[in-house]
C-alpha cells in the first residue's frame, strides 16, 4: 500500500509555476494578480484566504483581499466584481465561500468574468469543462488529476466511482475523468444512491467527497483499489490542544491495508488546492495577455 502524499506533488507544481511565471513576467512586464473577496469573519474562511495570500507571495504574484462585514449588501459585492472584471491589472478573481444566507451565491459567482474565474465555477467554464474544451477548472479536481498523474495512476478503462455530486468536487472530477485522455468509466453516487456499498466495491479508483467523517469503511472498498479521499472533517479530540483533529471521509487506518494506494487526511488532496489556484491565476494571466496583444 502506498500513501499518496500531496506535498511532493504540490511542490512540483510550485517549481513549475515559479519557472513559468518568471518567463511570463519577463516577456510581458505584467505580474499575475489575484483578487480575493472575503465576507465575514469565519475563522476557516479567513485561514483559507491567508493560505492563498501566502502562496501568491511565494510566487511573487500580486494580490488584494477585499474584506467585508457579514452584513454587506449584494449590490456592493456585484459592483466590486464588475470593477474587478474591468480592471486590466486583475487576472484572477475569487469569492471565498460560503457566503452569508442573505447573499445569492450563484448570482455573485456568475458575475465574475469567465476569463478571471480562477475557481472555475462560472457556467461557461463548467460547460467548457464538460465539452472537453480548454477552461479554468475547479482547483480541487485539478489537484486530484495532478496527483493521479504524478503517482502514475492509470485511469484509462478503469472504473472510477465518485461519491458526492457537489459543484466544487464531485461533478467536475467525474466530468474530467470520462474525457478523452483520462478515459475512465465513471459512476457518480450521492445521498439517494441505493446499495452504495455494492457500487463503491466495484471501483478501481474510489473518489470520496461527502463531508462525512470516516464514512467509508473496508466493506465499501474493493481489494487493491486506489482511494482518493477529498473529505476534510473536524472531529472532537480532547487529546489535542485545539480540541479537534482532522479526518477524511474514509476510515484511513482500517481501509488503507486493503488498497494499492490511498490519500491521507490531512496531507493528501487538501494540499493541492491552493497550488492549483496559483496555476489557474497564471493561466488566466497568460490568456488575458494573449488576448490583450491580439486586440492591440
Ligand atoms: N481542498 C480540499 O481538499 C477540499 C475542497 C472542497 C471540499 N473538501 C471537503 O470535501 C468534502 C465534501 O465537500 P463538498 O463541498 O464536495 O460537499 P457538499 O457540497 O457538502 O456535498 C456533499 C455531497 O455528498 C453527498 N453525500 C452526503 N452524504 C452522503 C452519503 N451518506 N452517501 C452518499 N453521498 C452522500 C451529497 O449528496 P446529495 O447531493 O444527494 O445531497 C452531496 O452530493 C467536505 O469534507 C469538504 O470539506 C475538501
Amino acid at each position: 500500500m502506498k500513501t499518496l502524499w500531496g506535498k511532493p506533488v504540490a511542490e512540483a507544481v510550485y517549481l513549475q509555476l515559479e519557472e513559468e511565471s518568471a518567463r511570463f513576467i519577463k516577456s510581458t512586464n505584467h505580474v499575475p494578480h489575484l483578487a480575493v473577496v472575503l465576507v465575514g469573519s469565519d475563522p476557516a474562511s479567513s485561514s483559507y484566504v491567508e493560505m492563498k495570500e501566502k502562496a501568491c507571495d511565494r510566487l511573487g504574484f500580486d494580490h488584494a483581499t477585499y474584506r467585508f462585514d457579514e452584513s454587506v449588501s449584494e449590490a456592493t459585492l456585484l459592483s466590486l466584481l464588475s470593477k474587478l472584471n474591468d480592471d486590466p491589472v486583475v487576472d484572477g478573481i475569487l469569492v471565498q465561500l460560503p457566503l452569508p444566507d442573505h447573499l445569492d451565491t450563484t448570482k455573485i459567482l456568475d458575475t465574475i468574468s469567465p476569463q478571471k474565474d480562477v475557481d472555475g465555477f462560472h457556467p461557461i467554464n463548467v460547460g467548457n469543462l464538460l465539452l472537453g474544451n480548454p477552461s479554468l477548472v475547479p482547483c480541487t479536481p485539478l489537484g486530484i488529476l495532478k496527483m493521479l498523474e504524478y503517482y502514475e495512476i492509470e485511469t484509462s478503462g478503469k472504473h472510477v466511482v465518485v461519491v458526492g455530486r457537489s459543484h466544487i468536487v464531485g461533478k467536475p472530477i467525474a466530468a474530467l475523468l470520462f474525457q478523452k485522455g483520462w478515459d475512465a468509466t465513471v459512476t457518480i453516487c450521492h445521498s439517494k444512491t441505493q446499495n452504495l456499498r455494492d457500487i463503491t466495491s466495484l471501483a478501481d479508483i474510489l473518489i470520496v467527497a461527502i463531508g462525512k467523517p470516516l464514512f467509508i469503511t473496508p466493506d465499501y472498498v474493493k481489494e487493491g483499489a486506489v482511494i482518493i479521499d477529498v473529505g476534510i472533517n473536524r472531529v472532537e479530540d480532547a487529546g489535542r490542544s485545539r480540541g479537534y483533529r482532522l479526518v477524511g471521509d474514509v476510515d484511513y487506518e482500517r481501509v488503507a491495508p486493503k488498497t494499492t494506494a490511498i490519500t491521507p487526511v490531512p496531507g493528501g488532496v487538501g494540499v493541492m488546492t491552493v497550488a492549483m489556484l496559483m496555476n489557474n491565476t497564471l493561466q488566466a494571466a497568460k490568456k488575458g495577455r494573449n488576448e490583450a496583444e491580439i486586440l492591440a
